[in-house]
């Protein structure tokens, strides 16, 4: 196998999109990625970069396993697969927020134990455990918008990014949990012993800035 320099896990979609922008800021020429096509493998023509294109979660898998160098992935996933790598940039795009939504008639200060779909079991476990409120997590795929709404779940806790989908569905935010934007991470021995990994990382850095860009 050619001994590629850095392998770097993408999430498809547009954190790949803003993500290959970004890297073209950086000076990096990404033209052998426009014409995609089905491809989920890139190497760029200098042999220095190779892209991998997959699902969100399993970018922190590529990069726990240490096949992927670096991943590029949503502050969601890795709030909810915490552990196996370094996180090393905001890269401040990706902008959006978790949010607890439900019907209107909701009553988020019942006491009596709340039923909570989500995509993000861990999520919303450790928000209500931290104000000390035991919930029912129901896990569910996608579409949990329908969950309060058809009575399976008292509320939802998912991602808001323009608030569309919970306008056209009749829901509305009761909670902000946190605020989400794309995220650069690392493995660890990677890091450690791949010569090329810290420069490309600091690279990154120096075009993205510190500031935290706020969700609005
Ligand atoms: C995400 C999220 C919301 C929607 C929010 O779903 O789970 O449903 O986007 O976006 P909005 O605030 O701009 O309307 P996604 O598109 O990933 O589909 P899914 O429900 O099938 O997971």
């Amino acid at each position: 196998m050619t001994n590629h320099q850095i392998t770097i896990a993408l999430t498809k979609g547009r954190i790949e999109k803003d993500t290959v922008t970004l890297l073209e800021k950086a000076g990096f020429d990404m033209a052998f990625m426009a014409d995609k096509g089905r491809n989920l493998i890139f190497e760029s023509p200098d042999k220095k970069f190779r892209f991998l294109l997959v699902k969100a979660p399993d970018v922190t898998t590529y990069v726990r396993h240490g096949v992927a160098d670096i991943g590029v992935v949503g502050k969601d996933v890795l709030m909810e697969h915490p552990t196996g790598y370094l996180e090393m940039l905001d890269l401040n795009f990706g902008l959006c927020k978790f949010s607890v939504a439900s019907t209107d008639d909701y009553e988020p200060n019942d006491h009596k134990r709340k039923r909570i779909a989500t995509k993000y079991p861990t999520v919303a476990t450790d928000f209500f455990n931290e104000r000390g409120e035991d919930v029912e997590i129901i896990s569910i795929q996608g579409s949990v918008e329908i969950a309060p709404v058809i009575g399976l779940a008292d509320a939802i806790v998912d991602i808001v990014e323009t608030g569309s989908t919970l306008v056209a569905n009749g829901l509305k935010v009761y909670e902000d949990i946190c605020r989400i934007s794309a995220r650069l991470i690392v493995n660890k021995a990677a890091l450690k012993n791949n010569p090329q990994v810290l420069p490309f990382i600091r690279k990154i850095e120096s075009i993205v800035g510190n500031e935290e860009v706020p969700f609005q």
